[in-house]
């Protein structure tokens, strides 16, 4: 009985049939015809186990199953070759090339913001200055009453100032409308002398035009130390205008100008870099107006935690987003966070 089969040659006729299927239909039809779980020409083989003796059984089934092993491998081994070829084929009618360069993904650029940011951050840390960063959520009371600006100061008008609503209990919030905060919690982090510039977004409530947004972004410095003067806050201004603006020497000029946290305060006017006859950056004035700034008030230090009559600080808001309408002569503040991509794709 068990010699009746030739298993070696039924192996032999199953694996060619397989390896020589011409496509998936036929190669499917040989996986049917010996596989196939009861019409299947290995099935009716294993069904004529029970009626064989028993010492037989064992041999004959292990001789039907390697049958069965080897023609499952050669289907796989035929359905790979099979794939492979119809992949070489479309290769081959289609105008695809494999050896041409993959596409590029499209790389992003820094947007002028963080450009002219880090620059700037390079310029004063290079002056020993701390880079710091404030909450754009804050407390009332650091973006107002510790700056010297109480309740019915004009500044907190609700036309400029946005407002958030808070939990009862909970200490009222705004979103800070400058960098200034960050000079008290600078004072309440570092010890004196210190030095430390904080960039970042502010926001005001107003209408929004050619140089009005709800968002813009400011960069805060505050300079904390024993014997510091309007000398040095003019010289430090100095110093870094002419890196901003890469000239040798930039002629500066201080007005007066007020804001609660200093005494004296100034608006700083640096001479016009860009001149030229017709000027429009200067409106022909020759002058631009850069910075406000001064000598920090005592009840601001105060309010860090910083003993007046020992210490003394200079503090300046620079306009970084107008800083940077001005070294890249961009018209229009909105441009900054419109978000157009052919806005910021020319500072790639
Ligand atoms: N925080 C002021 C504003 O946004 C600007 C300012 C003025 C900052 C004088 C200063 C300063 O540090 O000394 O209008």
């Amino acid at each position: 009985m068990f010699d009746s089969i030739q298993f070696d040659a039924l192996a032999a006729e199953a694996t060619a049939a397989a390896a020589n299927a011409p496509d998936d239909a036929a190669l499917r039809a040989v996986e049917r015809e010996w596989l196939d779980k009861k019409a299947g020409r290995l099935s009716a083989i294993l069904g004529r186990i029970p009626s064989l003796p028993p010492e037989e059984r064992r041999g004959f089934g292990a001789a039907a199953n390697g049958v069965k092993q080897a023609l499952e491998a050669a289907i796989a081994a035929r359905a790979a070759a099979l794939e492979e070829l119809r992949f070489a084929a479309a290769l081959r009618d289609s105008s695809f090339d494999p050896t041409l360069p993959a596409a590029r993904p499209a790389l992003g650029s820094l947007h002028p913001l963080t450009l002219v940011q880090r620059e700037l951050e390079d310029i004063f840390t290079s002056m020993g200055y701390h880079v710091l960063e404030g909450p754009e959520v804050e407390l009332d009371e650091y973006n107002f009453q510790k700056l010297n600006i109480p309740a019915d100061h004009p500044a907190r008008d609700a036309t400029d100032t946005f407002y958030t609503r808070t939990n009862a209990g909970h200490p009222p919030l705004v979103l800070r409308t400058h960098t200034s905060p960050v000079q008290v919690r600078a004072m309440e982090r570092l010890k004196p002398p210190f030095r430390a510039i904080a960039p970042g977004r502010v926001f005001r409530s107003e209408s929004t035009d050619a140089t009005h947004e709800h968002t813009f972004h400011q960069m805060e410095g505050l300079v904390v130390g024993e014997d510091v003067t309007v000398a040095e806050l003019v010289g430090t201004m100095k110093s870094f205008l002419r890196a901003v603006f890469r000239v040798d020497d930039l002629e500066v000029r201080l007005r007066p100008g007020f804001f609660p946290f200093v005494e004296p305060g100034f608006e700083l006017d640096a001479r016009c870099p860009f001149c030229t006859a017709g000027c429009r950056v200067c409106k022909g004035t020759r002058w631009i107006e850069l910075c406000p700034c001064g000598m920090v008030h005592p009840s601001v230090l105060r309010a860090g935690g910083i003993d007046p009559e020992r210490w003394r600080g200079f503090a300046f808001g620079l306009g970084l987003s107008r800083l940077v309408m001005l070294r890249y002569q961009i018209d229009d503040l909105r441009h900054l966070l419109g978000g157009d991509l052919r806005f910021l794709e020319t500072f790639a």
